[in-house]
């Protein structure tokens, strides 16, 4: 699975676009009113600039009572409606842009919920985070500022020209002839604005990702003295980033001075067409005037419609990464078999699996079969494919050989939540949310459980002895991930939320591992109770966890390489006796 396409530059902008039209059409009836607000705003601007001739010819020249009583008042109206028009437009775009950015959040947020395991390893959790916090602001920047722009200053612009023809079509018509040259302007820049903002959202991707690495590693940066190395690393990034933003600075900038010149040459030729002999008698003060500031305000109009582009540009650029994410396969589910209540009956056949983002296999042939209600435990050395194996069950990786059977059917025929509802599961590195103590023993689909229910869990995870001493009992906020707990007391929240959890199969990976020998002995008491109508999976380093398993598999560069129950493994006197002998090496002369 890819994170994006290869290039998202082949995204037609033009159907980007028009997605993007799409999430405001809820809000149609605002964007009317918006519309015709903004465009009343140009042409407020544009009625000013045609007063400038009876101002010139009517009020100075001619003192005419009628414009002197008159003119303040149209002044005051004007500006008055023009006033009500710029609050209108400017809060109805940003009220439609900011509910665009928030469905979209919302749709980038529910694909990282939907999206498959490998999803997660192919790409920096900085860049999936940043997709959310940064690049959906850019698109709010193309969907406010860039419109409201498009709006104002278009209808400014046309208003401006009929303006212009109104006071004088000769000289108006004249002027047009600089027209292509503006438009090539705006085309090159915003091809250019293009190719840099796309880069721009990976860097800042890396800019999270850095931050949010070393600021959660504080303490390793600390006492291995990685300060230097973490200072350069996250210098190195913000240096691209820098040249990056001054890139667009610099074209920005380039097109700004550049549609100044092209204003300043405007003006001049206006005054040299103003001035010619035959047209000089025939111009008054006032149209003059009137014409010189309608292509005034023309070309600062115009000046920030070749502005926006780069604001569309970036906006484009952004609505595509997250459309891309938005639009890509969820994890597969083609199961169509419902399951109530699975019997538990486990089957791995010759199964292997490759992680996409690895060379090697990590497992290789595997056979095994988990009788219901029996416990298998899995032991073997670090990186030998434990985790690996019990990964397949709830479909985090799909296995790239082999079959796994449940119930004597091939596990990907039953409904992708009815498999992972068989399951509880504590992991090797225990997760929790923040919160109370009780949301997270009750978490998600448990989320209904009775306190008894759950004060029982916790009892039976040998949990309660410390909850009680928490202020606030089972509701005492537990921090961040859990970071007010220590290690032992996660993984026991972690163990009572298997327990409520109820479910006919069991994945215990290391999940005693942080405990003392009290603690753990009182744990396993519980989780024997728990083990017994269940079929059980479970991974263990310490050998005295697992003596009384029905089974025991030892796993070896991904494969199984012996089974059979503690007693017969003894016998065999190969791996597991092996390992068993280091664990209890018996006093030297014994
Ligand atoms: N998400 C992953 N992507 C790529 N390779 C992985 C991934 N997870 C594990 N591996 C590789 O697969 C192999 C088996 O890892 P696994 O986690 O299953 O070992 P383990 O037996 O559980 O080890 P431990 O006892 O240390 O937990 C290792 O070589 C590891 O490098
Ligand atoms: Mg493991």
């Amino acid at each position: 699975m890819k994170p994006a396409p290869a290039n998202p530059a082949e995204a037609d902008p033009w159907i980007t676009y028009k997605r993007l039209l799409g999430y405001s059409r809820r809000y149609k009836l605002v964007a009317v009113v918006t519309l015709v607000a903004m465009v009343t705003d140009g042409a407020a601007l544009a009625a000013f600039t045609s007063l400038i001739q009876p101002i010139i010819d009517k009020l100075f020249a001619l003192k005419s009572a009628y414009y002197i009583f008159w003119m303040p008042i149209w002044i005051i109206s004007i500006f008055l409606v023009r006033g009500v028009a710029t609050f209108v437009g400017g809060y109805g775009t940003a009220y439609i842009g900011r509910n665009v950015v928030q469905s979209i959040q919302q749709d980038v947020f529910d694909a990282y919920l939907r999206l498959p395991a490998t999803f997660f390893g192919a790409e920096n959790s900085g860049q999936q985070i940043s997709r959310i916090t940064y690049t959906t602001e850019q698109v709010a920047q193309a969907s406010t500022d860039a419109v409201k722009v498009l709006v104002i200053d278009g209808a400014t612009v046309i208003g401006m020209l009929v303006v212009m023809l109104y006071r004088s079509a000769y000289l108006t018509l004249a002027l047009l002839v600089l027209v292509p040259a503006i438009m090539v302007i705006a085309t090159v820049v915003s091809r250019r604005y293009r190719q840099i903002s796309r880069r721009i959202q990976g860097t800042m991707g890396s800019v999270t990702g850095a931050v949010e690495e070393s600021v959660g590693a504080h303490r390793e940066v600390r006492i291995y003295g990685g300060q230097a190395h973490e200072a350069a690393r996250f210098g190195d990034i913000t240096h691209r980033t820098r040249r990056l933003n001054l890139k667009v600075a610099a074209t920005s900038a380039a097109s700004s001075s550049t549609v100044q010149t092209v204003a300043a040459f405007a003006l001049a030729f206006l005054v040299f067409l103003g001035t010619r002999p035959t047209v000089i008698n025939r111009i008054s003060p006032g149209d003059f005037l009137a014409v010189l500031s309608a292509m005034g305000a023309m070309l600062s109009s115009i000046k920030r419609l070749a502005n926006v582009q780069p604001n569309v540009q970036k906006g484009l650029a952004a609505a595509q990464d997250l459309f891309a994410v938005i639009d890509m396969p969820p994890e597969p589910d083609t199961g169509t078999v419902p399951l109530q209540r699975t019997r538990g009956d486990l089957v791995f056949r010759d199964v292997a699996l490759r992680y996409p983002t690895s060379e090697g296999a990590a497992l290789r042939g595997v056979d095994l079969t988990c009788p219901p209600g029996k416990v298998t435990a899995l032991v073997g050395r670090s990186g030998s494919g434990k985790t690996s194996l019990v990964s397949l069950l709830p479909r985090f990786y799909e296995p790239s050989g082999g079959q796994i059977l449940l119930d004597g059917r091939d596990y990907r025929d039953y409904r992708l939540n009815d498999l992972r509802r068989q399951i509880a599961w504590v992991g090797q590195s225990v997760v929790l949310f923040g919160g109370t103590v009780a949301e997270n023993i009750a978490y998600g689909e448990l989320s209904g459980a009775s306190e008894a229910d759950i004060v029982a869990a916790a009892e039976a995870a040998n949990a309660m002895e410390f909850i009680r001493r928490m202020p606030q009992g089972l509701h005492s906020p537990i921090g961040q991930g859990g970071s007010m707990l220590s290690g032992g007391q996660r993984q026991r929240i972690a163990i009572a939320r298997a327990i409520l959890k109820n479910a006919p199969i069991l994945v215990l990976d290391e999940a005693t591992s942080a405990l003392d020998t009290e603690s753990e002995r009182l744990i396993q008491n519980a989780l024997q109770r728990l083990m017994e109508h269940r079929t059980t999976l479970v991974i263990a380093h310490r050998l005295s966890t697992i003596e009384g398993a029905d089974q025991i598999a030892v796993m070896d560069h991904g494969r199984i390489v012996e089974r059979g129950t503690h007693a017969e493994l003894l016998a065999l006197q190969g791996h597991y006796a092996a390992l068993h002998r280091m664990q209890f090496q018996a006093p030297a002369g014994d």
